[in-house]
């Protein structure tokens, strides 16, 4: 059977939407496939900025581009001080930071800074809106400890077309501690960030988006893997002993990271920052918005795939609709693969690593003083049909029953309040809930405490379909009963469709 690269790319599903086009995907054997992963895996430049009067700045423009996904036709993008995607921002904790961020494209937009803890005002959600042609300064005070965060458009309607285009990019704290530890954290050497996207692409090599009932609805999930924005992605290793900062940068799809040989690596880190200590895996759940940080060891002159494999199929999640709805879910998430990883130039053996890292701060249950419920619901009724024409407007995506209202806020916090979050989903699908300001560590999932890989601090969790789990966390150091903060799921188009509220906090 053969299928060229061009055909590939315009009908072979990677479990995207097989609903519309079943079995497409068995066109193309496996290992043919896994041929074509030759495209070295492109590193953003790293940022530190300037240090003026003390301050650490960037300059960060959101403009358009172009971009070379598919080697033979252009893809129109839009990127941060790039074509596609943007720089990664290092700084330390304790820095003052001022970002100067100027919007030269034709429609207004957000840079949201995700993970941080900073001033509301600062936080580049939708209630910062820079105009085309206009500059936008954000500044604050670097609190936190060494970890992975992230920055994107927070446009509100147009997140997921935004981020989708390329406005995103990484943003690494450094602190003293974590450098005394001996990780491998010499960028584009020993310590590579991996930005995982779907994309889908027109025959005329633009991207696709949300064109369809189903994009909407289950969120945009495209039909080839970018990483860093590179399609058949081959990271050609040079250290045996390898640090990688993933996140989940897709608008919708969950991953479930493995290596093609199931070998074991160390999870090193979640959302927020380091685990007490490094945890085995052999997989790894990482949903849209949350990023882990992995060690994994390369034998000099092998080569090995990163790869999805199917997401392991949850008991119950109710019948009728519900179970209908996920046992479809199911049927489509093929494995596939992310990126070749080649040690053809490795030869040292691994090195050391440590086996106690940070302890991350956590809270007592009995320190809480109140429990805030949050509903997760997709209001599914009328007009669903098999064909997946889902007959709902932007309505149908709700938190508590409310959909998104900028003139409304939903919570108020008091400064330096320690709080349980109880968020369950009573809809047929997963949905990632994340919380601006705060990093926060999961109580429970269902009555049990979280699997080690997830006691750590976060800012987004995954809460499946018909699970209620719990977040503790403290809102600290800044106060503005005026300026609100975001939760909402982060698969975009559900963002964007109203799933998302508002909170204050207040002192
Ligand atoms: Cu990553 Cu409110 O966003
Ligand atoms: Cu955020
Ligand atoms: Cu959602």
């Amino acid at each position: 059977m053969t299928i060229d690269r061009r055909q590939f790319l315009q009908s072979v599903t990677l479990g995207g939407f097989g609903l519309l086009a079943p079995g497409v995907q068995q066109l193309v054997a496996a290992a043919e496939m896994d041929s074509w992963f030759q495209n070295p895996l492109a590193l953003p430049p790293l940022e530190e900025g300037r240090l003026i009067d003390g301050a650490r700045r960037f300059d960060l423009a959101l403009q358009y581009g172009v971009s070379n996904f598919l080697g033979d036709r252009p893809t129109p993008t839009v990127g941060i001080n790039a074509n596609y995607l943007g720089p990664v921002l290092r700084v330390q904790q304790g820095d003052d930071v001022m970002f100067r961020v100027t919007n030269r494209l034709s429609e207004p937009s957000t840079l949201h800074w995700h993970g941080l803890n900073l001033p509301a005002v600062m936080d580049g959600g939708p209630h910062q809106v820079i105009a085309p042609g206009k500059t936008w300064s954000s500044e604050y005070k670097i609190r936190q400890g060494a970890c992975t965060q992230w920055y994107h458009s927070h446009m509100y309607h147009r997140t997921g077309i935004q981020v989708y285009f390329g406005l995103a990019g990484l943003f690494y704290i450094d602190d003293k501690d974590s450098k005394n530890l001996n990780l491998p954290s010499q960028y584009s050497v020993d310590d590579i960030p991996l930005v995982l996207q779907d994309r889908s692409f027109n025959q005329d090599g633009s991207l696709r988006y949300a064109s369809s009932m189903h994009d909407r609805m289950m969120g945009m999930m495209g039909q080839t893997m970018l990483v860093n924005g590179t399609a058949f992605a081959r990271f050609e290793a040079q250290k045996s002993l390898t640090r990688f900062r993933i996140l989940n940068g897709s608008n919708a799809r969950i991953y479930n990271l493995e290596f093609e040989d199931q070998r074991e690596f160390l999870q090193i880190a979640t959302d927020g920052g380091l685990l007490a200590q490094p945890v085995k895996m052999r997989s790894s759940i990482l949903s849209p918005g949350e990023r882990i940080e992995i060690l994994v060891e390369f034998a000099p002159g092998e080569s090995v795939m990163l790869r999805h494999k199917p997401l392991p199929r949850r008991p119950g999640g109710g019948g009728g609709m519900m179970g209908m709805m996920s046992g479809m879910m199911a049927a489509n998430d093929r494995p596939f693969p992310i990126m070749r990883c080649d040690a053809s130039r490795v030869t040292s053996a691994a090195q050391r690593f440590p086996t106690q890292l940070i302890k991350p701060r956590n809270w007592a249950y009995n320190e809480a003083v109140r429990t805030r419920r949050f509903n997760l619901n997709m209001g599914m009724g009328m007009g669903m049909g098999m064909g997946m024409g889902m007959g709902m407007g932007r309505g149908g995506f709700s938190i508590n029953g409310k959909s998104m209202d900028i003139k409304r806020i939903d919570a108020r916090v008091p400064l330096g309040d320690i709080e349980v979050w109880e968020i369950s989903n009573t809809s047929p699908m997963a949905h990632p809930f994340h919380i601006h300001d705060v990093q926060f560590r999961i109580i429970e999932r269902d009555g049990r405490p979280p699997g080690a890989s997830e006691q750590g601090l976060k800012d987004t969790v995954l809460v499946n379909s018909g699970e209620r789990v719990r977040l503790i966390m403290q809102f600290e150091n800044y106060a503005d009963a005026k300026a609100p903060y975001m939760f909402h799921c982060h698969i975009l188009e559900h963002e964007d469709a109203g799933m998302m509220g508002q909170f204050v906090v207040v002192s």
